[in-house]
């Protein structure tokens, strides 16, 4: 009797938005980063990715990904990478235990959504590549950890390492050819700063002009600012940011992540074509946390752009009033903010303001 079981795990995993951006392929088969980065793992409330691992001895024909109802190419290099990996690490478990299902030999069906807009710069391929790799390490009962599968989900998308952990987490770039000291790694759980909050604000919900894999090639081949900040600029503010998270300053937390997003967009900007992703509703938008910040007389609102025009603006609980309400006030009538998706996200972010994924 042939096995006719179709097997099947899901998951979710959330976005997480970099506070000290990574920028930058050292070797992009293994998708290796030309520096650290670390980032703040979002709500799973207001921003996630949910997929569904199938697979069975019935099923026929390739692997297929469907992503928001669309089929997707599998074919790619990365997603094949993330297939193979996790297929290898089965194939051990069934090997030591023969007895075991040949789940690495059938044909996979995964099914996804983002209850936000894929690929506007809102670290879609993050949550996408990590619940992914998740989704399948379950389906095949891995019980790897989530730095083992950091190691993975990497290969899919750099920041999808980053959103295998809740609260505050680093990818640290590591030296070793094989990418094997390339790891995500909890710097602070999000019960150490329970207060911090998110705001998103969708500026526009439209796919970004240059993608992030295609933006940081062309800076890393022709900018010459990109070298001094992968080799000095980053270096000094991942151990200040970590220090800043650590005693939980805000002030110090908020420039670093304000400075470290100007760094990056003025090397997108040094980029020969130059890339554009701000626009004028963004450039408003750090006008106003400038404002709000003087006013306050100390940093009490940082904002950051990853690659895109969407705005994310960092605030402790008690500012909520002021930042949210701010942004309420003087953004929410823009033009920018009136599709239906801008309303619903920052509605909810602005409301709810969007509690971090407590882990
Ligand atoms: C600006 O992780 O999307 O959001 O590894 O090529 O898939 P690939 O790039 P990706 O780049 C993210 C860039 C960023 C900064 C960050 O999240 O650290």
């Amino acid at each position: 009797m042939g096995d006719n079981t179709i097997y099947r795990a899901s998951t979710t995993a959330p976005v997480n938005i970099a506070v000290i951006k990574y920028w930058g392929k050292r070797d992009a088969k293994l998708n290796l980063p030309t520096n650290s980065s670390l980032s703040v793992t979002l709500s799973q409330d207001d921003l996630r990715t949910h997929t569904t691992a199938s697979c069975s001895s019935t099923f026929s024909g390739p692997d297929t990904l469907l992503l928001n109802g669309s089929p997707q190419d599998v074919s790619g290099a990365r997603t094949q990478a993330c297939f193979k990996a996790l297929r290898g690490l089965r194939a051990e478990l069934e090997t030591a235990n023969p007895s075991l299902p040949k789940l690495s030999t059938y044909p996979l069906r995964i099914v996804s959504s983002n209850n936000f807009p894929t690929a506007a710069g809102l670290a879609s391929s993050a949550s996408g590549f990590a619940a992914l790799v998740r989704a399948i390490a379950n389906l095949y009962e891995l019980h790897s950890s989530p730095t083992a599968l950091s190691q993975i989900a990497r290969q899919g998308s750099g920041s999808a390492c980053r959103s295998l952990f809740g609260g505050y987490v680093a990818w640290d770039q590591g030296s070793a050819a094989d990418g094997s000291d390339s790891l995500a790694r909890e710097v602070a759980p999000a019960s150490h700063w329970p207060e911090m909050r998110a705001l998103v604000l969708v500026v526009s919900a439209a796919k970004k002009g240059v993608s992030s894999t295609t933006g940081m090639q062309t800076t890393v081949a022709t900018s010459a600012l990109f070298r001094a900040r992968a080799e000095d600029v980053v270096p000094k503010r991942m151990a200040e940011m970590e220090r800043a998270i650590a005693e939980r300053d805000f002030d110090a937390f908020a420039r670093l992540t304000m400075r470290d997003s100007n760094n990056f967009h003025a090397v997108c900007l040094d980029t020969e074509p130059p890339i554009f992703y701000l626009n004028d509703v963004s450039r408003a938008a750090i006008r106003l946390v400038e404002c709000i910040n003087a006013a306050a007389g100390k940093a009490v609102a940082a904002y950051t752009f990853d690659a895109g025009p969407n705005a994310v603006i960092y605030f402790l609980e008690q500012n909520a009033g002021l930042v949210a309400g701010t942004f309420k006030t003087f953004l929410g009538h823009l033009d920018g903010w009136q599709t239906e998706l801008g309303n619903k996200l920052a509605g909810q972010a602005g409301v709810a303001a969007d509690a971090l994924e407590q882990k």
